[in-house]
């Protein structure tokens, strides 16, 4: 069996807790040999979580890239870094597994096209949604035609608004100028799966949404700028010594993401509450420099008239996408969080999913994360085989975020799409 050398560039949890960890796993498949991550902390960390001696370890991403140091390069860097790096990967001749989103400037994906069209690497992008199994049998179903003419598509994202408060409050995608708009960084993939269910181009975009109360006119009388410390800590929804703490104690400080993103220490009462004291994870939801859109709303029509509104929602209880899809002939309705999908024809005949039966291991994104690792290694094995989150494709997904964003700050602009 062919074995591909890895190289994983920010070792955080995309790159090591995910991709990595996984293909620590397929040991047969994949070798990890090099990590590259500014904070040293990070890279012991990884170390430990992929039981490796053997891995060259580089904090200062010139050197790592002084050559090239395997086959496979993942770039899991927070949003700002990836094309700068996928720039200087190219021509070292790296097949490149790059995170979404390709970045938050539409400008410079088109760089990174023209840059790939010149070098030819191999780019997949981490749309790991594309690789459920549920997306797949959606796909099979819209393709089949039971459902008649598509009229219309309803996609929510339902964020959760401690998950909301964790990464687009105080987290890494809180501010737009360090990371992207909220529609790029959390429905980069829904944008992409409506344009793959709609199967063409998008004609027109509008979108309407805003800030809405993560604001500092929000905050509670006396609450202060850290939860710990708050007369309200036992009693705000958004509180971080609920959200992190007690969670995670009730949890039994077990390694799971989002307690493990706020400390690089072992997790227990006295790592966590250091990070609520010191990092942004421990500030009052209401006086972090935030600006991101907290619902935001997008209309987009598609060049064969279909109709897709989708809505990105931080004040749900819980996560999970919901879909509708209509036709002349029946309707599909896709809803994560209740484990369904369910297809029902306007003559009655009616079919009933459970996600959980369609893929047996639902871990990370529904088991998007795994598949996509082993399409991968497929991939890998006869680059020129379809790849359908190639860089091109994805790219797409980008430009309609771009476009939605250009719309909402126009108040809601309708928006030819160029071709
Ligand atoms: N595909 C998905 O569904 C999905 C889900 C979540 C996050 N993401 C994306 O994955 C990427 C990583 O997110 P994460 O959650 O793993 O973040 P993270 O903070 O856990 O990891 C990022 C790591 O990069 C390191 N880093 C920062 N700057 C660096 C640089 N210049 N060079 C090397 N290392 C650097 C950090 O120290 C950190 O360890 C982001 O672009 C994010 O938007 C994708």
């Amino acid at each position: 069996m062919k074995k591909f050398t890895v190289s994983i560039l920010g070792a955080g949890s995309r790159g090591v807790d995910t991709y990595g960890s996984f293909m620590a796993e397929c040991s047969d498949r994949f070798q990890i040999v090099a990590l590259c991550d500014i904070n040293p902390e990070k890279l012991e960390r990884a170390k430990k979580i992929l039981s490796a001696t053997n891995i060259s370890c580089f904090t200062d991403e010139d050197v790592f890239f002084e050559k090239r140091r395997s086959d496979l390069l993942i770039i899991a860097t927070p949003d700002k870094e990836h094309v700068r790096q996928a720039l200087k990967a190219m021509p070292l001749g790296y097949s490149i597994l790059l995170e979404k989103p390709i970045s938050a400037d539409y400008s410079e994906c088109l760089e990174l096209l023209a840059a790939q069209k010149k070098y030819g690497n191999f780019i997949m992008v981490c749309h790991v949604l594309r690789y459920t199994a549920s997306v797949r049998k959606i796909k099979e179903v819209l393709d089949s035609g039971v459902l008649g003419k598509i009229v219309s598509i309803d996609h929510l994202e339902r964020v959760a608004y401690w998950h909301f408060a964790h990464s687009y409050v105080r987290g890494n995608w809180h501010k737009e100028k360090d990371s992207a708009p909220s529609l790029l960084a959390k429905c980069c993939h829904d944008l992409d799966l409506m344009q793959y269910y709609a199967g063409c181009r998008c004609a027109n975009i509008s979108s309407v949404g805003d800030l809405a109360w993560f604001k500092v006119e929000n905050k509670p009388e006396g609450a202060t700028d850290r939860c710990l410390d708050c007369k309200y800590s036992d009693t705000c929804e958004y509180s971080a010594t609920r959200i992190y703490l007690r969670w995670a104690q009730n949890e039994g400080f077990r390694d799971l993401w989002p307690y493990n993103t706020i400390t690089a220490e072992p997790l227990c009462k006295e790592t966590i509450m250091s990070a609520l004291r010191q990092t942004d994870y421990g500030k009052c939801v209401y006086s972090c420099d935030n600006d991101v859109a907290d619902n935001q709303h997008v209309v987009m029509e598609f060049e064969n008239g279909i109709r897709v509104y989708l809505t990105m929602m931080a004040f749900t209880y819980d996560g999970g996408r919901r879909t509708s899809v209509y036709g002349t002939k029946g309707e599909l309705f896709f809803d994560e969080s209740k484990n369904s999908l369910k297809i029902a024809l306007f003559n009655d005949q009616i079919t009933e999913y459970k996600l959980t039966d369609l893929e047996k291991d639902m871990r990370g994104h529904g088991g998007g994360d795994n598949n996509m690792i082993r399409t991968l290694y497929e991939k890998l094995c006869s680059v020129n085989t379809e790849n359908q989150t190639d860089l091109e494709h994805s790219i797409e997904s980008h430009k309609l975020a771009h476009y939605a964003e250009i719309s909402r700050k126009a108040g809601g602009a309708r928006i030819d799409l160029p071709k």
